[in-house]
């Protein structure tokens, strides 16, 4: 079990917030393997104030998909408060705080990773937060903006009255790519009072393992290592309270699993919608797979279902990953 404030989670592997990605069938998926909270896509404080079709669509959940968190990006108090005002009819578990974002269009103005440069506004902007929130809040962040930095943002928005932080082991100019700042994430850990979830590289159980080895993190986040692998989650299940990861799973059970997601799509967002958006998906489905070019071409033009079904049904005839 694991705590973030009042609200105690079933284990602590979770799924960190993805843009673009983390919709409510991706969602339901990777619970389904073991994520135990998930986030729905970063919202702009902006967009939100300004209840853009694309955000309310983002904010659509169920009753399966709790415990679910919230993750807002932003710097204007006014816009801030704002948005939390718009969601306080959803019920979300937590509320977390994004000083991470390495976006161009997002730093210029001053928010997500640029944050990292700024600690005492992030703090501020944090209090904020805590104090009009009505369920725990945390804060999102890198190792730093272009150096190490991260203890001492850490310990500012610890001072905020967050109920846990969540820091990605690269700088602000890293990006995604290079090293994971392992020493980084552990002295934030011995830092801190409140729980430190670790995010970076978290990409097959031997790496969640080496996450939590290393650094001593109370919780790993994960992000890339999900896409077109919800079993990593059991895997890191398994690796933590076994001491090795299952089987990784058949081409059978990956294809079961594909065309499941793939009938999740086109049941939330109709057949021409759920296509194209699982089109990403079918590469990383497929990643590591051998012979699979021309697959990935068709499935890239595929258009209704049942052309992306043939696809995935193709990988029956193209065995030996
Ligand atoms: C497609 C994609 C979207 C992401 N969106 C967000 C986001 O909205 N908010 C956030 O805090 N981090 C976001 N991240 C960062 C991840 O949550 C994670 O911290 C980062 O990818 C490092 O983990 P990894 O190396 O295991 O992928 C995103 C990452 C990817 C690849």
């Amino acid at each position: 079990m694991f705590k973030i404030g009042k609200l105690s989670l079933c284990s602590n592997i979770i799924l960190s917030a993805l843009a673009g990605v983390s919709d409510l069938p991706f969602r339901l998926l990777n619970r389904t393997f073991g994520a135990s909270l998930a986030f729905v896509e970063m919202l702009n404080v902006r967009s939100l104030s300004y209840k853009s079709k694309k955000t309310k669509g983002m904010l659509i959940t169920n009753v399966q998909d709790k415990p679910l968190g919230v993750q807002l990006l932003g710097k204007e108090e006014k816009y801030i408060l704002r948005a939390m005002d718009i969601l306080k009819p959803y019920t979300f578990d937590v509320l977390d705080f994004n000083a991470a974002c390495p976006a161009k269009k997002v730093v210029r103005r001053g928010e997500g990773a640029s944050l990292m440069r700024e600690p005492k506004e992030l703090k501020k902007l944090l209090s904020l937060v805590v104090k009009y929130a009505s369920v725990p809040v945390t804060v999102k962040i890198r190792a730093g903006w272009d150096c190490d930095s991260a203890r001492d943002v850490a310990l500012q928005a610890e001072d905020a009255g967050i109920d846990a932080l969540c820091i990605h082991g690269r700088t602000r100019e890293q990006g995604y790519h290079g090293r994971v700042d392992y020493d980084s994430i552990r002295r934030v850990k011995k830092a801190l009072r409140i729980p430190v979830i670790a995010s970076g590289d978290i990409l097959s159980a031997e790496l969640a393992k080496k996450m939590v080895d290393e650094t001593g993190c109370d919780a790993i986040a994960v992000a890339r290592g999900c896409l077109g692998n919800p079993w990593i989650f059991q895997e890191i299940e398994s690796i933590f309270t076994r001491g090795k990861p299952p089987e990784r799973p058949s081409v059978e059970t990956i294809i079961s699993v594909m065309s499941g997601h793939l009938d999740a799509y086109v049941d939330f967002y109709g057949e021409r919608i759920a296509i194209i958006k699982f089109r990403k998906f079918f590469s990383w489905y497929t990643k590591g797979f051998r012979r699979v070019r021309h697959l990935r071409t068709r499935a890239s033009q595929a258009k209704t279902r049942g052309e992306m079904r043939a696809v995935i049904e193709q990988l029956n005839d193209n065995r030996g990953q």
